[in-house]
């Protein structure tokens, strides 16, 4: 998704935003661009493609500019293009930024059109500058205008503005968009994502919506809905350059496969004791609070939502709570009935999946108990909006396909489920079974990572394939969902996910030499009849992989058969994911894919 960011310092900040773009890269983007003040005029350079080509026009160009701002975009509104590109600007003085979705800009337009302002892009984006333009006509002041503009935008937003006539500051507005300021040495700068800007401070303000905020290298100002000058706190944070690079990985998604028992070992640290979960781990008086849930609602969207997909199994068969569980885009409009002693959970590795934070604001008008947040990250929309948080730890997550964020939030979501129970008076010894198990998870994943030299033996049995099809049944269907979505993102390769019973019921059709089959067969009373489905699609010419259990013994032919690291069955979702995140990473650099990058996705989806 679309990035932002915007500097006001005593020194050139060109090349400080062209990095800060470069730290962006992995939300996701088309297109990048930049505005740099200059007393001569605006230096606006944009193109269609990477950030590297707009470094390279900055190299032919050498701008020199002490304030300016800067964009990656990923399309809403009119198609990749170097037009359409941010920024936008009105005339030759105003430039702006924008992140999010303008939903009356049809009749804005027009309006502005009626008014002589005249449009070369097709976004959304473009009338906030010929508005800010309009109001600047009758208003008091620069931040006046802002104002009056930001009355007519319906929508979500978070914006930077550069005005030729201001030499030394940008004004910043946010409305359900992200957008923070970080305070540095001589500078002061904003963005839309703390990591932008985490190499130049540790001193962060994170905008509340309906805030508005003018930066110039040596002070700051915020003023909130009604125009009055307010303080926000400083959040001190500390993102380190060793969570953000590389390290010796070729890719950030194979550096997060491999840190995941690390990520768990984070998730559960300081909330388990020795034989039970720890008392209110979600937040003052949690406990008390779920002593009284009698029915869950999930709500998340992509990887998230197939971890609450996963966590329904474990709440009723734990906890004994019946759950329901809706793509976040879609919960709202389906008019859900609310039982009573009803929970309401979202789940986000960035807090700001905006159809998930649509649900939440949906759900709070309800009749819930509470609203609870499994999430990533601590500074999050999501994170504030929630009446309890439980944060997954795992650490800045940059690859596009998540990997360390999904098996932290299994692991987040079965603490939610042994609190439940706990605070239901449910389970006591399964309780301390799971805790157990959770305990030795770290190690059975550095097992399971072992695996890597076998699946890249398998690898290109799938890398040389268009289609391919991942069953697994009961709670390791949606851990087959997680699989073959991890295969389509980053490979290209379409993938689809059956529950292995259905399997009859018309997939069979497709089963031929060209179609792997790639089927979870972990212990239990469900493997026995996935065997027998899998001998379907041997005696049709399919090839099999399948990750089993060390008991596990099937004839695969031609395929492969590859055994995993035992666990507690409970726990067992949790290791089978690794050889699948490890299966796509491998297929797709075979491919020779964009891994962290993959065409037309995005990190953190902000808009509906
Ligand atoms: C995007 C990302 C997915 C992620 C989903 C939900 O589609 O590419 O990896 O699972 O958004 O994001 P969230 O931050 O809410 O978990």
């Amino acid at each position: 998704m679309c990035g932002i960011i915007a500097a006001a310092s005593s020194r050139n900040v060109g090349k400080l935003l062209v990095q800060g773009l470069h730290r962006m890269e992995y939300r996701g983007y088309d297109s990048a661009g930049i505005a740099l003040h200059q007393d001569e005029g605006v230096v606006h350079l944009r193109t269609l493609g990477k950030v590297k080509l707009l470094e390279e026009k900055m190299i032919q160009e050498k701008p020199r500019s002490k304030l300016g701002i800067a964009h990656t975009r990923w399309a809403t509104h009119g198609e990749p293009s170097e037009i359409n590109a941010h920024p936008h600007k009105s005339s030759e003085r105003i430039y702006i930024v924008h992140n999010g979705i303008i939903e009356n800009h049809v009749e804005l337009k027009k309006e502005l059109e009626e008014k002589g302002y005249a449009f070369t892009s097709q976004t959304d984006s473009e009338l906030i500058a010929h508005l800010i333009e309009l109001y600047l006509q009758d208003s008091s002041s620069f931040i006046d205008a802002i104002y009056k503009a930001k009355k007519r935008l319906e929508g979500a937003y978070a914006i930077a503005v550069l005005d030729y006539q201001d030499p030394n500051s940008i004004v910043v507005a946010r409305h359900k968009s992200p957008l923070l300021i970080g305070l540095g040495t001589d500078e002061n700068l904003a963005a839309s994502d703390p990591l932008a800007i985490a190499q130049l401070t540790n001193e962060f303000i994170f905008l509340e919506d309906g805030d508005v905020a003018r930066i110039s290298s040596d002070s700051y100002e915020i003023f909130d809905t009604n125009q009055a000058s307010v303080q926000r706190a400083i959040t001190k944070l500390d993102i380190t350059s060793q969570a953000t690079s590389k390290g010796d990985y070729r890719h950030f998604m194979e550096k997060e496969i491999y840190e995941q028992p690390e990520a768990i070992l984070n998730t559960i640290d300081g909330r388990v004791g020795a034989e039970d979960v720890l008392d209110n781990i979600f937040g003052l008086n949690s406990n008390e609070l779920f002593s009284k849930v009698e029915r869950i609602q999930i709500a998340a969207c992509g990887t998230s939502l197939h971890a609450g997909r996963v966590a329904a199994n474990w709440l009723s068969s734990i906890a004994g709570l019946p759950c329901q569980i809706d793509y976040a885009s879609e919960y709202r409009y389906r008019n859900p009935y609310v039982d009573k002693n009803s929970l309401f959970i979202t789940i986000s590795q960035s807090g700001e999946t905006a159809d998930t934070l649509a649900a939440l604001s949906y759900a709070k008008e309800q009749e819930y108990l509470a609203t609870v947040g499994i999430c990533n990250v601590p500074t999050s929309t999501l994170a504030r909006e929630s009446d309890f948080v439980l944060f997954t730890n795992a650490g800045p997550e940059i690859g596009v396909a998540s990997t360390k964020a999904f098996t932290t939030q299994l692991a987040g979501l079965l603490l939610l489920t042994l609190s439940l129970a706990k605070a239901r008076g449910l389970n006591p010894k399964l309780r301390t079974r799971v805790v157990e198990a959770l305990r030795t998870l770290p190690e059975v994943i550095r097992d399971a990572l072992k695996l890597k030299d076998q699946i890249i033996e398998m690898a290109p049995g799938v890398a040389s394939k268009d289609n391919s099809l991942f069953l697994g049944r009961g709670i390791f269907y949606p851990v087959a969902k997680e699989g073959a979505l991890k295969l389509k993102e980053i490979s290209y390769i379409h993938a689809e996910a059956y529950p292995a019973g259905e399997l009859k019921h018309g997939p069979l059709a497709l089963i031929d030499e060209d179609m792997p089959v790639i089927a979870l067969a972990p212990e239990s009373e469900i493997a026995e009849k996935l065997i027998s489905n899998l001998e379907e699609v041997k005696a049709r010419g399919g090839k099999l992989y399948v990750f089993a259990d060390p008991s596990v013994t099937m004839d695969v032919k031609a395929g492969r058969l590859i055994h995993l690291p035992k666990c507690d069955f409970l726990l067992t979702p949790i290791v089978y994911t690794i050889p699948l995140q490890i299966l796509a990473y491998e297929v797709a650099l075979l491919r020779g894919t964009d891994i962290d990058q993959p065409r037309n996705l995005a990190k953190s989806v902000t808009v509906e």
